[in-house]
């Protein structure tokens, strides 16, 4: 292995404290996803969503796609970098999480960027595939069940 760094809290503390632009919003959005059980560990982490933040901004994409929304935090991340007509349908195979997202989302005034899609990714994807052809987004985060990442 190459030389690699743990992320030990101090760490994290030292790259919070000179590098993430937090808001009420998102800090409302992790405090609400952390009181479900599992929700930490589900959500990337702040400073991982002002990194998607950053690439769908440096890559100036318009359309992104997420698979595995959850209670919507890096759909949140990501739909603020967009342009305003931009579009980032986002998949999960449950509607009970983004549907806690949701109600941010609106807040933000970011929810008419995103397309909710709930279901299998699978199928969701070929879904998209015959709506808007091969190839039809700039950007994609895939953030869902492991086992099928090779198919998505
Ligand atoms: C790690 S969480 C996503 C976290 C999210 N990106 C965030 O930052 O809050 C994974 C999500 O993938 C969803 N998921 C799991 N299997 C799926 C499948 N087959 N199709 C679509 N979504 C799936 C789960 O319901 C869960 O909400």
């Amino acid at each position: 292995m190459a030389d690699q760094t743990a992320a030990t809290h101090d760490l994290l503390a030292y790259v919070r404290k000179v590098s993430l632009r937090d808001d009420d919003l998102l800090r409302e959005l992790r405090e609400t996803t952390a009181d479900l059980p599992g929700g930490t560990a589900m959500q990337v982490m702040a400073e991982e969503g002002q990194l998607l933040s950053l690439l769908v901004g440096l890559t100036g994409a318009r359309a992104v796609l997420e698979i595995g929304t959850f209670t919507g935090y890096s759909t949140l991340c990501m739909a603020r970098a967009l342009p305003a007509d931009g579009v980032l349908v986002s998949c999960d195979i449950d509607d009970r999480w983004p549907a806690i997202g949701a109600d941010f989302w609106k807040r933000d005034g970011v929810d008419s960027r995103i397309d909710l899609r709930i279901g299998d990714a699978a199928a969701t994807l070929d879904a998209l595939v015959a709506e808007r052809g091969p190839e039809s987004f700039d950007l994609v985060f895939i953030d869902a069940d492991k086992a099928n990442y090779v198919r998505y």
